[in-house]
């Protein structure tokens, strides 16, 4: 009975996944996404248990269980919504450690038998388990450290480092297929877990600060891939499932943000970006309007239909609740608002909506970058805060700019444009804006939120004036 209803358990486990990532596709299903993934994992522990039987080392497992509990509780809790990022990174590391380790209890615990054991497709599948495991490890780390800022956010590079690199990963990748051919050879794999240790560290510490979301959609990917051929190793068709379609939609998703960068992998990989940012700092002296929040507010008020642009700086001045509360208050007025997202908006993936989510904005006023693009020439007022690259019409004409061929919000096609930030400073591309410089723009200058809260008190008043 046993094996047969681990495997129902299994497939139930599986299934939920599935739906998990299904309904993680939109902010109004994701946290049915989120329960849906967890209740699949409990399902899938439970079977882990039962097929276990009978367990020698309980204690062990239930200290690791208390140990991840009690470590990961207070993290969720503590960590601000800003710091995704780097607690995504760091739940990545655990988990390639966790499969990397297991590899590498594998390999020596099999030795004795290993001309059995360790033979054919399982001794391939625990070399590409460990190598991932161990480099995605140590690369997870580094992107922690630079997206937390403890870890240089600039790219750092040296003379030959690519090709450095390749040949780093040449010798692990032959030290891996000499353990292959001759599994006995155990002297060499501590040198194959120091050299993917170290590859991890090198391939990421040339990439900027500012491209570690995408990098970190990799890395999960390698991970779910380290996972998958975990499954190989362990016979264990859950893991084998799990880790592919964690493999697949990690490597899913950082193509989407390549995409909606314009950038390849190669770019985001060698390229060494994030330079861009310090090389190209300074904006051009051309004179902008700027305006109070009092006309903003005027400006606000005599409009009809007002598109807010939410980007970056949003996430850095929290004024997410704030700009709630200009949202009601524009609605209460009869203001047509709605929010457009542009799909690499902030720094991660569903950065925007995440945050809008958070001050309970409806969800059918956020709008993707595709649908809103053609409600711009009839929209009054086109509100940007703290948004910049993804708003800049160079992206469509300047075939020298680093974002060319990035697909924008045509925000320079509203009747009137109001961008709150703080400075005539560019964004993540270290760019400046043409938006700015546009006779119908207004710049409003100042911190998000409390730019947007001058204007939540001054709409009443604008209203007498009216
Ligand atoms: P950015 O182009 O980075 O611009 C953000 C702007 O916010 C800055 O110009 C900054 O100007 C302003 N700002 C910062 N703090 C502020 C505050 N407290 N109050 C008001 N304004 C503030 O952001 P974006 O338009 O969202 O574009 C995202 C960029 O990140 C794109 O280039 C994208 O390719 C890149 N990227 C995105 C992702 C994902 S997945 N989202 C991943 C990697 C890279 P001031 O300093 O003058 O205030």
């Amino acid at each position: 009975m046993a094996p047969h209803l681990v495997n129902y358990l299994y497939i139930i486990s599986a299934a939920l996944f599935i739906l998990s990532l299904k309904w993680m596709n939109s902010p109004a299903t994701s946290r049915r996404g989120v329960f849906v993934g967890e209740a699949g994992m409990l399902i899938a522990v439970a079977a882990a248990f039962i097929k276990g039987q009978p367990i020698y080392n309980l204690w062990w497992i239930v200290a690791a269980i208390a140990i991840g509990t009690v470590v990961g509780i207070p993290i969720a809790y503590i960590m601000p919504m800003t710091a995704v990022p780097q607690r995504t990174a760091l739940s990545h590391a655990c988990g390639a450690l966790a499969a990397a380790l297991v590899g590498t209890a594998e390999f020596y615990q099999r030795q004795p038998q290993a001309s059995t054991e360790l033979s054919g497709f399982v001794i391939v599948a625990l070399i590409i388990e460990t190598l991932l495991g161990f480099l995605t490890f140590t690369g997870s780390l580094m992107a922690m450290g630079k997206l937390q800022e403890v870890l240089p956010q600039r790219p750092i590079t040296y003379r030959n480092q690519n090709a450095v690199n390749f040949v780093l990963f040449a010798i692990a990748v032959g030290i891996g297929i000499r353990i292959i051919a001759v599994p006995t050879d155990t002297y060499l794999f501590p040198i194959f877990i120091a050299l993917a240790l170290l590859f991890g560290v090198l391939l990421i510490i040339p990439i900027g600060g500012a491209d570690m979301p995408t990098v970190i959609a990799i890395l999960n990917s390698y991970a779910g891939l380290s996972a998958c051929a975990m499954g190989f190793v362990l016979s264990n068709n859950l893991l084998v499932v799990a880790g592919a379609l964690d493999g697949s939609s990690g490597l899913i998703l950082s193509i989407i943000m390549c995409k909606a960068m314009n950038r390849s992998f190669t770019n985001v990989l060698f390229g060494a970006f994030g330079q861009m940012q310090t090389s190209t700092t300074k904006t051009e002296q051309r004179s902008v309007r700027s305006a109070s929040p009092e006309e903003a507010a005027q400006v606000l008020e005599s409009a009809t239909s007002v598109i807010i642009v939410p980007g970056y700086g949003l996430a850095v001045a929290q004024a997410q609740h704030k700009i709630r509360e200009l949202f009601d208050s524009l609605m209460r007025r009869g203001v047509d608002v709605k929010f457009g997202i542009h799909p690499v908006a902030g720094r991660m993936p569903g950065h925007m909506n995440v945050l809008l989510a958070e001050a309970d904005i409806p969800y059918d006023r956020l709008v993707e970058m595709e649908d809103i693009n053609g409600d711009f020439p009839q929209c009054d007022v086109a509100l940007v805060i703290g948004a910049n690259d993804v708003t800049n019409p160079k992206a469509r004409t300047d075939k020298g700019s680093p974002i060319y061929g990035m697909p924008i919000l045509d925000v320079d096609k509203a009747h009137t444009v109001m961008v709150i930030k703080r400075s005539m400073n560019p964004g993540f591309a270290g760019i400046d804006n043409d938006l700015y410089y546009m006779d119908k723009t207004l710049m409003l200058f100042g911190d998000a939120k409390g730019f947007v809260s001058e204007i939540v008190k001054e709409l009443p008043a604008a209203k007498a004036a009216a």
